[in-house]
């Protein structure tokens, strides 16, 4: 088992990606806590996380408040006293055009996609550079390197994970947490279904291997960073993608 007894927590794993990331990780003998917005998904997840044989803690939590992090680390910290994994994962991706975009739909994204991760990984950080252990694993996207017509305000915050996540990669080095960016390029789920069905031969032209990804490739490489098979990097990013970054 890679991740035996290690506490990992994994914000929006109530759907998506982020529950194919606790499953792989719980499958692997990780605890799992599923930190995320919607009450409804994280009670299925938790179900099928303890299927597995480990522990599963479900957090209501809204990563764009900054109180509602805290308050959700407060109750980790109580229930395992520790957090060893911690995936920011959540996000959101809303279509707005950039001469129809106003402030607050920029804000509203912005506060979720990126002051969001930064309340999670501040409160985490704090915690692991105690222990003076920790893995921290951003989600960010292609949309970060190639742009996305439509999505201006979600491409920025996707590429701010990555200058995040390079600097904290040095910063807390010295405390042994080691921090990497997942990019992936277009994923097979909720949040993108209908954009995927609708022009699935345009992607597929774009994609090298052939086939539109699924939340367990993400997964894998989440699992291989997370753990000790990783143990001499930090500060990169990881393109599953397919090959479509080269297209
Ligand atoms: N699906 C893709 O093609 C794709 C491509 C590139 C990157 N990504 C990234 O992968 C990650 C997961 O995407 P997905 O496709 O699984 O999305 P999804 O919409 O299926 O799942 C997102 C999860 O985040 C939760 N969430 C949303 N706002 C939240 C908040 N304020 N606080 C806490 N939780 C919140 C949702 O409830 C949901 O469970 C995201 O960061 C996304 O940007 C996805």
């Amino acid at each position: 088992m890679l991740l035996e007894n290690k506490v990992a927590f994994i914000t929006g794993a109530g759907r998506g990606i982020g529950r194919e990331i606790a499953l792989k990780m719980a499958s692997e003998g990780a605890n799992i806590v599923i930190a995320d917005i919607a009450e409804d998904t994280m009670q299925a997840a938790k179900k099928d996380i303890e299927a597995l044989g480990v522990k599963a803690f479900a957090v209501r939590t809204d990563i764009s408040d900054e109180q509602s992090v805290k308050g959700a680390v407060q109750a980790v910290t109580e229930t395992f006293g520790k957090i060893d994994i911690l995936v920011n994962n959540a996000a959101i991706f809303k279509r707005a055009p950039f001469l129809e975009m106003t402030g607050d739909m920029w804000d509203f994204t912005s506060n979720i996609n990126l002051k969001g991760i930064f309340h999670v990984t501040h409160a985490v950080a704090s915690l692991m550079a105690e222990n003076k252990q920790g893995v921290i694993i951003s989600i960010s996207s292609v949309d970060a390197f190639q742009g996305c017509r439509d999505y201006s305000h979600y491409a920025t915050t996707k590429a701010g994970v990555v200058g995040l996540s390079r600097t904290l990669a040095q910063e807390l080095g010295p405390y042994n947490i080691r921090v990497n960016v997942i990019a992936p390029g277009i994923m097979l789920t909720d949040m993108t279904r209908d954009r995927v069905e609708a022009n699935k031969e345009a992607y597929l032209a774009k994609v090298p291997i052939g086939r539109i990804g699924v939340p367990e490739d993400i997964a894998n490489a989440a699992l291989f960073l997370a753990s000790d098979l990783s143990s001499y990097i930090t500060g990169q990013v990881i393109h599953v993608n397919g090959g479509m970054y080269f297209c």
